[in-house]
C-alpha cells in the first residue's frame, strides 16, 4: 500500500503518558504497557476508535480503565479499540522474542545484550501504540532482568529508583521528563562497561556522560568521548543549544541497521561509529566517529526537542542535522577539505540517485516503506538546501531563524514549511521560491558562458538552467540557484571581480561585469553554493589556469576535476585526449608549498567511474574503466618522482591525528595508487613495504587498498597477514571483505563469490553485508561485468538477506537500478535480475518497493 503525504490527518487520540514494564529475557520479554489516552480536540473524526499499531504482536490481555476488555479487534497488524468518551487508561500485555528478531527493528538481541531501534516504525514491534511522530508522550519505564546476565539497565531520561528482586533479578525505574514520539524510545540491557566523563553546560549544569561498551572495547572509546564533548560545546557556541538532561548515554552495538540513533538521552550506535584506536581504525574512521557522534548529539534539538509531524518531513531533522554536523566537522579541521569530501559523497551517491528510477524530492509525496527513504537525497541534498538558506541569509540571519524555530516549536512535531517560516519571520527575507527544492526532484543542470569585450572592458555571464524529468514529475519548474561567483584575471591570477552571490532564478539570466581590464576566467559555484551540475563553456587553458590560481579552494579543486573530466570523457569516446594540461596541474599541485597535503590528495584524485558514468548518455563500463586506467597510467608514468616523494613523506606516528599528519597519510595512499598505475611492479613493492612498516590502520589499509587491485604475489601475502592479525576484530574484518570486493580486477567476480561462503561471512550482520555486497555494488567496472555475473550475485544476496533483514537487503538494490542508460546488453541483464527479485515469493515490502520502482 502506498502512503501519501496529502493524506495526512491529525491523530484522533493522543497519549500524554505511558508506563512500560519490561520483564527482560533474550528469548522471552514481557511488555506491560499502560497508556493514558485522550481524544485529540484537533482530531477530525468524532467518536473515532483508538488505533494502536502493531507488527508481529499479539495482545495477551487488554484492560480499559482497569477492567479486562474483549471489545478490541485486530485490523491487520493493528489493534482497534472502540472507546466512548474523551479520556481513558488502556493497558495491554504483550510478549516478544528479541532473539528471533533478525530485522533489528524493535527490541532485539545482539551479542548477548538487548537493545532497541525504533525509528522509523520499530516501536510497534515492542508494544501496541500510535506509532507516528506526532503523538508525544511522557515515559515512565521499569526494567527487570537477571542481574548477572544484564547488570546494566538503561533507557531514556533519568534513573529514579533501582532495587533487587527474587532469584538474582534486579530492576530499575527511569523517567523521561521530555514528551517524545515513540520512535525516540530506547532500552539497553547487558553486560556493559562505561567510559565516564562529564560536561558542564553554558548555564553551569553538570551533565554525566557515559559510553557503554563490552569491557574489552573500553580502550577504544576515548575518541568518541572527546568528540561528544566538542559537539556539546560547539552546539552551545554556534547555535546557542544547551543539553537538557542530567545524563547522556551512548551505547555501542555490533548489529545495527544504520549508523546510529538519536534516542532521547540514550543514543545507540553501530559500533563502527564508536570504537577506534590507531591500530584498527583509519583516519577516515576517526573522522566518521566525530561526525556521527556530533550528528546524533545535535539531534537532541533538531529532532528530539523539535520533531517531525510525519515521515514525509524526515529531511526537516535529517537535512538540518547533516548541515549542522558538516559545519561542525568543517570547524574542527580544514573547512575546504571537508567541503570537498561532502561534495564527493553527494556526487557519488546522491546525483546518481537523483537521475535514476528511485529519484525523489527532499520531501517525498509518497512511499510504501519509510525505511527506504533514509536516503542520500533526504540527508545530503536536504543538507545542501539548508546550506543554501544559510548562504542566502548570511550567518546572523540564519542563526536568528534557527533560534526562532527552536523557541517557537519546542516540544512540537512540525513540518519543513514551519522551518522555512521561522527563517523568513526572523530574517524578513522571502524564501518562498526556494520551497521548490523540497518538492522537485532531479539535479539542475546549469549552463554558464562568459564573454569578454576587451574594448568595452566588460564581461557578460550568460546562465541558463534545466532539470530533466524524474519519475512522476515529467515537467519541471524553474529553481532558484545561488551561485557564488568571481572573475579571476588570466594574467594576474587575482580576483578582478570580487565574489558575489548571483541568484539564477529564471530559465536564464545575464550578468554584466564592468571595469574588467584583463581577460577574465570564470570561477563559479564557489564552495559548491548550489547542488547543481555546471556546464561551463571553457576557453583553452582556462581550467588549467584556474587550477593554479583560483582564490576559492573548492573552485580550484573543481577546475582540476573538470580538467580530468575533459580527458576522461574524450577517452570514453575513444579519442586520444591531451593529458598534458592535467599532468601539469597535478605536478604543480604536488609541488606546491602553500597547499596542505589533505587538499592535494583530494585535488589529484580522479573522478570515480560511477561519477563519470553520470556524464554519459549511454554507459559502457569497460570504456569508462579503460579511459580512467589509461589516464592513471599516464599520470603515474609522467609523475613518478613527485609521486614517490609524496608517498614516502614522513607522517609522524600513527596516533598523531593532527590535520597535517592525517593529510600526509592520505596523500601517501593516493599517490601510492597513482604510482602503482604507472609501474605496477614497483607499486606492489612499495605498497607491501608501506603495509609491513605501518604502525597504524590508515597506512595499512591504504597500502592494502592498492595491493588488492594488483596481480602481484604481495597481494595474497598482505591479505593473509591482515586476516590473521585481525581475525578477532569484526570491524577490521569488515575492511578485509570490503577491500577485496572493491578490487579493480576481473578476478573480483570469483573472489566475491568465494567470500560469500567464507566462514566469517554472515548475512545477519548489516556491517558485514555492506562490506561485501555494498562495496561490490559500488565497484562500477566489476559489478557491471558484461557477463551479468555481478548482477546475479547481488540479486542472490538481496533475496537471501531479505528473509532475515528486509531493511538491510533493500539497501543493496539501487546499483541494479542503473540500467536505463547502460548499454543494451547489460541493461537487459540488470532488468532480468530486478525482475527475478520482484518475482520472489514472500518478498518484504522494503525490497518489493525498491525492485519494482527500479524497474518502472
Ligand atoms: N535518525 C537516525 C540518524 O539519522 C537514523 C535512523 C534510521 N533508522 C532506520 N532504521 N531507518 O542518525
Ligand atoms: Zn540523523
Amino acid at each position: 500500500a502506498t502512503i501519501r503525504r496529502e493524506d495526512y490527518r491529525p491523530p484522533d487520540w493522543l497519549v500524554p503518558q505511558i508506563e512500560l514494564k519490561f520483564t527482560l529475557g533474550i528469548e522471552k520479554t514481557r511488555v506491560q504497557a499502560k497508556l493514558t489516552v485522550e481524544r485529540n480536540p484537533e482530531g477530525l473524526e468524532a467518536g473515532a476508535p483508538l488505533l494502536l499499531n502493531g507488527d508481529e504482536l499479539k495482545p495477551l490481555g487488554v484492560w480499559i480503565d482497569g477492567n479486562p476488555s474483549d471489545s478490541w479487534t485486530m485490523k491487520g497488524d493493528d489493534l482497534l479499540i472502540p472507546l466512548a468518551g474523551d479520556a481513558h487508561e488502556v493497558a495491554i500485555d504483550t510478549e516478544i522474542n528479541p532473539f528471533a528478531n533478525s530485522k533489528l527493528m524493535g527490541l532485539y538481541a545482539s551479542n548477548g545484550m538487548l537493545c532497541t531501534q525504533c525509528e522509523a516504525e520499530g516501536f510497534r514491534r515492542i508494544t501496541f501504540f500510535p506509532d507516528r511522530p506526532d503523538v508525544l508522550s511522557r515515559y515512565k519505564v521499569r526494567m527487570e532482568a537477571d542481574e548477572a546476565q544484564f547488570p546494566v539497565l538503561l533507557t531514556n531520561g533519568n534513573p529514579v529508583e533501582t532495587g533487587k528482586s527474587e532469584g538474582g533479578r534486579h530492576w530499575a525505574e527511569w523517567e523521561d521528563p521530555f514528551p517524545k514520539p515513540c520512535y525516540l524510545f530506547a532500552l539497553v540491557a547487558g553486560d556493559l562497561k562505561p567510559n565516564r566523563d562529564s560536561f558542564t553546560t553554558m548555564s553551569g549544569r553538570k551533565v554525566d556522560l557515559a559510553i557503554w561498551v563490552r569491557k574489552a572495547d573500553l580502550p577504544k572509546t576515548q575518541h568518541a568521548m572527546d568528540s561528544l564533548k566538542e559537539a556539546m560545546a560547539w552546539d552551545e557556541r554556534v547555535y546557542g543549544r544547551e543539553y537538557d538532561l542530567d545524563l547522556f548515554n551512548i551505547v555501542a552495538v555490533s548489529d545495527f541497521n544504520m549508523g546510529a540513533m538519536e534516542n532521547k538521552g540514550l543514543n545507540i550506535f553501530n559500533s563502527a561509529y564508536v570504537l577506534a584506536d590507531p591500530d584498527t581504525a583509519t583516519d577516515v574512521d576517526f573522522d566518521n566517529i566525530a561526525r556521527v557522534v556530533a550528528h546524533e548529539y545535535f539531534h537532541n534539538w533538531s529532532g528530539d526537542r523539535v520533531t517531525c509531524r510525519d515521515w514525509f518531513q524526515l529531511s526537516l531533522k535529517e537535512g538540518f542535522t547533516v548541515f549542522r554536523d558538516q559545519s561542525f566537522s568543517a570547524d574542527m579541521g580544514s573547512a575546504a577539505v571537508k567541503r570537498i569530501e561532502d561534495v564527493r559523497i553527494l556526487r557519488m551517491v546522491q546525483f546518481p540517485e537523483d537521475s535514476g528510477p528511485l529519484s525523489h524530492p527532499i520531501r517525498p509525496d509518497s512511499y510504501m516503506e519509510i525505511s527506504n527513504f533514509y536516503t542520500s537525497t533526504i540527508y545530503n541534498k536536504g543538507a545542501e538546501l539548508i546550506r543554501m538558506f544559510h548562504t542566502v541569509l548570511g550567518p546572523e540571519k540564519f542563526r536568528a531563524g534557527t533560534d526562532l524555530y527552536f523557541e517557537r516549536h519546542d516540544g512540537q512535531a512540525v513540518t519543513c514549511d514551519d522551518f522555512v517560516e521561522a527563517l523568513e519571520d526572523a530574517s524578513g527575507v522571502d524564501l518562498s521560491q526556494f520551497k521548490i527544492w523540497y518538492s522537485q526532484a532531479g539535479t539542475p543542470q546549469v549552463g554558464a558562458k562568459l564573454d569578454y569585450d576587451a574594448e568595452a572592458k566588460a564581461a557578460t555571464l550568460r546562465l541558463d538552467q534545466r532539470v530533466a524529468p524524474t519519475p512522476g514529475q515529467s515537467s519541471k519548474q524553474v529553481m532558484p540557484i545561488p551561485l557564488r561567483t568571481a572573475l579571476i584575471g588570466e594574467e594576474s591570477g587575482t580576483e578582478i571581480a570580487p565574489e558575489q552571490l548571483i541568484l539564477l532564478d529564471g530559465l536564464s539570466r545575464e550578468v554584466r561585469f564592468e571595469g574588467i581590464d584583463e581577460a577574465p576566467l570564470l570561477s563559479i559555484n564557489r564552495g559548491f553554493s548550489a547542488p547543481v551540475v555546471v556546464h561551463g563553456a571553457r576557453r583553452d587553458g582556462e581550467l588549467e589556469r584556474l587550477a593554479q590560481s583560483d582564490t576559492d579552494p573548492f573552485a580550484r579543486y573543481e577546475a582540476m576535476q573538470e580538467l580530468a573530466f575533459g580527458a576522461l570523457l574524450a577517452g570514453t569516446r575513444g579519442e586520444q585526449a591531451d593529458f598534458e594540461p592535467l599532468i601539469r596541474a597535478v605536478r604543480n599541485t604536488l609541488r606546491s608549498n602553500e597547499l596542505d597535503p589533505a587538499f592535494k590528495a583530494e585535488a589529484i584524485l580522479l573522478p570515480q567511474e560511477a561519477v563519470i558514468a553520470e556524464r554519459l548518455e549511454v554507459i559502457d563500463p569497460d570504456a569508462i574503466h579503460s579511459a580512467r586506467e589509461q589516464l592513471r597510467k599516464a599520470m603515474g608514468e609522467a609523475l613518478m618522482d613527485d609521486l614517490a616523494k609524496a608517498q614516502s613523506a614522513a607522517a609522524g606516528s600513527g596516533d598523531d591525528l593532527s590535520p597535517l599528519a592525517k593529510g600526509t597519510r592520505r596523500l601517501r595512499s593516493v599517490t601510492l595508487g597513482m604510482l602503482a598505475a604507472g609501474d605496477p611492479q614497483q607499486g606492489a613493492r612499495i605498497a607491501k613495504a608501506q603495509f609491513d612498516a605501518a604502525d597504524n590502520m590508515t597506512d595499512r589499509q591504504g597500502a592494502l587498498g592498492v595491493l588488492v587491485s594488483l596481480d602481484a604475489p604481495e597481494r595474497e601475502q598482505a591479505l593473509q597477514a591482515f586476516y590473521d592479525r585481525f581475525e578477532q576484530d569484526a570491524l577490521v574484518i569488515d575492511k578485509w571483505f570490503s577491500l577485496q570486493a572493491a578490487a579493480q580486477r576481473s578476478g573480483t567476480l570469483d573472489e566475491v563469490e568465494r567470500l560469500a561462503s567464507h566462514p566469517a561471512f554472515t548475512l545477519q550482520n548489516p556491517n558485514r553485508l555492506r562490506a561485501l555486497v555494498g562495496s561490490f555494488g559500488m565497484n562500477h567496472w566489476v559489478f557491471n561485468d558484461a557477463s551479468g555475473r555481478g548482477y546475479r550475485f547481488v540479486a542472490d544476496m538481496i533475496i537471501a538477506a531479505d528473509r532475515l533483514n528486509p531493511q538491510a537487503a533493500a539497501r543493496q538494490v539501487p546499483p541494479l537500478g542503473r540500467w536505463r542508460r547502460m548499454e543494451p546488453k547489460r541493461s537487459e541483464l540488470m532488468r532480468g535480475q530486478l525482475e527475478r527479485i520482484a518475482d520472489t515469493r514472500g518478498l518484504s515490502r522494503d525490497v518489493y518497493e525498491q525492485a519494482t520502482k527500479s524497474l518502472a
